[in-house]
């Protein structure tokens, strides 16, 4: 089955068509980013006109580069939520009219369902379940354990900023560029060692959330006080990392045990942090799954592969924008 997916929450413009879940025979993501790094955030009105313009060249680029025709898809999967209510409606009123117009099953997708079927893109290995399943973006910062194809129990989550918020707003501090994740990752530059040892909010709670804002005041309130050198800032940006990672890492490998679970899966943007990887797979015995840096961030193949695993057509007119708390 070919599924055409259309991710449109954010910045992104991604469509891709993807062949049983697995094989991706097209990946198109345009994106509005550099109009955004001016203002260090995106801008929802700028994001949502962006989508409009990109929407359709990006489907013909789609299409083109899967060689197949738009009536040779066997359905359209779209992200309806959550997102930026205005960049997803392009995505879903353009999804609706290529159902209406090919008359093939239209099936909405939960933008983090689809971060998580990430993973099992490019490969040929089966879906593995019970699984402990951390997805870490701009918006989110949530474990869920799986037990199979839709089947989310949600152990805990952040109580305020996401993981990739905070990466956002320490970056801002710091006089980096945005997007904050790639930007600290590159100054921090992997070799650094933790330098200043910085708070890690909530690492030994009964539970399984998370807390960054007090991390992010703890950056700023350190480089107030230490008015913070430009020499400097490759090593706070380092340790700020490290704290990230380690209760990241922490917490997922808890509900690991708790669950006798083998498998984590790793998805997101943030998920594309290579010091994340490599602690991951130094401090889990188990096997840890996550995409490669570029479907781990927003792209349209994950919308596809999810719709494939957990085909569930709906009416066009059901079908809306939504701030889309998973099922
Ligand atoms: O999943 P995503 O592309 O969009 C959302 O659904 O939010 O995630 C974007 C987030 C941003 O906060 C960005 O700073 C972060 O992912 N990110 C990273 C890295 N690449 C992207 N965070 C840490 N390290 C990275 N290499
Ligand atoms: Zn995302």
């Amino acid at each position: 089955m070919k599924i055409l997916g259309i991710e449109t929450s954010c910045d992104e413009t991604a469509l891709a068509v993807v062949e049983d879940g697995q094989k991706i025979l097209s990946n198109i993501v345009s994106s509005s980013l550099p109009l955004h790094t001016k203002t260090g955030g995106i801008i929802p009105e700028i994001a949502a006109r962006e989508q409009t313009k990109a929407i359709i060249p990006s489907l013909q680029a789609a299409l083109e580069e899967a060689r197949i025709k738009l009536d040779q898809v066997d359905a359209v999967a779209v992200t309806y939520g959550p997102g930026l209510i205005g960049s997803l409606l392009v995505g879903v009123e353009t999804a609706k009219t290529l159902s209406y117009l090919t008359s093939k099953p239209l099936v909405p997708v939960n933008h983090l369902v689809g971060h998580i079927y990430a993973n099992w893109l490019e490969t040929t290995e089966e879906p593995q379940f019970p699984n402990i399943s951390l997805v870490v973006s701009g918006g989110h910062t949530e474990i869920y354990f799986m037990e199979g194809h839709g089947s989310f129990l949600r152990l805990g989550g952040t109580r305020d900023d996401a993981a990739g918020e905070a990466f956002d707003k320490v970056a801002r501090l710091l006089g980096l560029t945005y997007p904050g994740g790639p930007a600290i990752q590159k100054v921090a530059n992997l070799k650094l060692k933790e330098t200043y040892h910085l708070p890690r909010p909530m690492l030994n709670s009964p539970d399984f959330d998370f807390s960054f804002s007090g991390l992010k005041t703890a950056v700023a309130n350190l480089a107030a006080e230490n008015k913070i050198e430009r020499k400097e800032i490759p090593a706070l940006a380092a340790s700020f990392q490290e704290a990230v990672v380690d209760t990241l890492v922490t917490k997922a490998l808890k509900a690991a045990k708790e669950r006798s679970v083998q498998t984590i899966l790793l998805s997101g943007g943030v998920a594309a942090n290579q010091r994340l990887r490599e602690a991951f797979k130094d401090r889990f015995t188990g096997k840890i799954l996550v995409a490669s840096p570029s479907l781990s961030v927003d792209n349209g193949a994950m919308v596809a592969a999810a719709a494939h695993f957990n085909f569930d057509p709906k009416p066009w007119s059901s079908v809306t924008s939504d701030p889309g708390l998973l099922p």
